[in-house]
Order: structure tokens, then C-alpha cells, then sequence
């Protein structure tokens, strides 16, 4: 499907698993004072709620169909944090969980559920500007974007902060296991047939090993200036 060049300027922020995209693309947001597209979630969201009806694990139509209906809404507590709504019910945790993640990486292979979700991520789009942040969004959601970001990390740093954001949460999870479950997800990522996770050809690789989330925040923010998005 050909995406209408977008009438607001995009951002795209993709990148593995682990790499520090969903924290970067939020604090490059606030900033900006831009709306903020985390495509992940409405992945998670559709595995979350194929397991909360007892779809069928590995049908496609009922997935893709649920994609398609599913109510989903984000917003933000009085302090500020993130809150997402499915049905009318807070799943904000329960998307975090590490199976909804595996279940999120499984749909998302399948084409029917990416075409589904493909309308919804674009209407994110809204003045002043949207930071769209996930795996395939400077490749095919947003081709026409403004600024396209490629976020990496090497694979062990993505583990050990993926097991320490778990720890925060109060999960024991060992970090043998999550090494393992990144490297699977990563793989079934970037070698599936459709939107596999690569970079797009124009976009900017950051390589966040070693760096602070401010210093990252500010590389991007740099590249914007100047390429005269913003002052
Ligand atoms: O980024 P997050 O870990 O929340 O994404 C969950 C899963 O959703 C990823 O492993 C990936 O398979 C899928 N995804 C995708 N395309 C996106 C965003 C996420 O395929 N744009």
C-alpha cells in the first residue's frame, strides 16, 4: 500500500529489541512536543488480546481481524507515565510481559496482521509532528519520513538492560534466558519474508553501546538541526 507523503514531518526511530528505542523515542518526543507512535505496542496488543479470547495460536485471519477491531487507546497518568488501554481494561503491564513480547514477534510475521496494523500506525501522524518508534516504521510505515534513525546496541548490553528494566518491574528473569529469548527474537525479526528489521537506506545509524540515553536523545536532536527540522 503507498503511503501518502506524510502532511506532518515524521521521525523514525527502528532498531532490535533492547536497544533504548522506546525510551529514546519518548524523551525525543517530549522535546519536540510531537505525538509518539510505539508500533510495538500495538503488536503486543494484538497477541495480548489473542490470548485473552483463546484465539488459536496460529490463526492468522482471527489475528489479523482482531488487529483490524481491537479498541486501543494511549495516554498518561496524572504523573505523566504511559497507560494503555485495550477494551476499556489498563493493560499497561501485562503488555511488558515477556510472552506477550515472543507472541508480539510471532503475529508480527504474519502479512495480514502487518497490513492491518499498517492504516492505524499512519493515523499517528498528527501536527505538530509524530516520532514513530519500532522496527519497520522508516522501511514501509513512514517511508517519506523527515529524520530516519537506525538504533543499535550490541546484543549482550540489550540483554543486560532488558534484564535490568525486568528487575525494576520485580521479575526474575535470568539474564542466560533473556540473552537467548533477544537473540531468537532478533533472528525471527530480521530474517522473516515481510518488513524483516533492517535498516531503511536512508536512515542514520546510533550505535547507543556505552552511551547515556541523554547523549543519545541529544545525537538526535543534533541531526534534526541540522537538517533545519527544528532550532
Ligand atoms: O518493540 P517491542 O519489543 O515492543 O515489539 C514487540 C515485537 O513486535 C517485536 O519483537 C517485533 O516482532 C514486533 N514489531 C514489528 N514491527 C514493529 C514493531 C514491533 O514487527 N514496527
Amino acid at each position: 500500500m503507498a503511503e501518502t507523503r506524510p502532511l506532518v514531518p515524521v521521525v523514525t526511530i527502528d532498531g532490535p529489541s533492547g536497544s533504548g528505542k522506546g525510551t529514546i523515542s519518548r524523551r525525543v518526543a517530549d522535546q519536540l512536543g510531537w505525538h509518539l507512535l510505539d508500533s510495538g505496542a500495538l503488536y503486543r496488543l494484538v497477541a495480548l488480546a489473542g490470548l485473552d479470547r483463546g484465539l488459536d495460536p496460529e490463526s492468522v485471519a482471527a489475528h489479523a481481524a482482531l488487529a483490524e477491531t481491537m479498541r486501543v487507546s494511549f495516554g498518561a497518568d496524572a504523573a505523566g507515565a504511559e497507560r494503555v488501554n485495550l477494551e476499556g481494561q489498563d493493560v499497561t503491564a501485562r503488555i511488558r510481559l515477556e510472552e506477550v513480547g515472543q507472541g508480539a514477534s510471532r503475529v508480527a510475521a504474519w502479512p495480514p496482521v502487518r497490513a492491518a496494523l499498517l492504516e492505524r500506525q499512519r493515523r499517528f501522524a498528527e501536527p505538530p509532528g509524530l516520532v514513530a518508534d519500532g522496527r519497520d516504521m522508516g522501511t514501509v510505515v513512514f517511508p517519506g519520513a523527515v529524520l530516519k534513525i537506525f538504533l543499535t546496541a550490541s546484543a549482550e548490553e540489550r540483554a543486560a538492560r532488558r534484564h535490568k528494566q525486568l528487575k525494576d518491574k520485580g521479575s526474575a528473569v535470568s539474564l542466560a534466558a533473556l540473552s537467548r529469548e533477544i537473540a531468537e527474537r532478533d533472528l525471527r525479526d530480521s530474517t522473516r519474508a515481510v518488513a524483516p528489521l533492517r535498516p531503511a537506506e536512508d536512515a542514520l545509524i546510533i550505535d547507543s553501546t556505552g552511551l547515556s540515553v541523554a547523549a543519545v536523545v541529544e545525537r538526535v536532536l543534533e541531526l534534526g538541526r541540522q537538517r533545519s527540522l527544528w532550532s
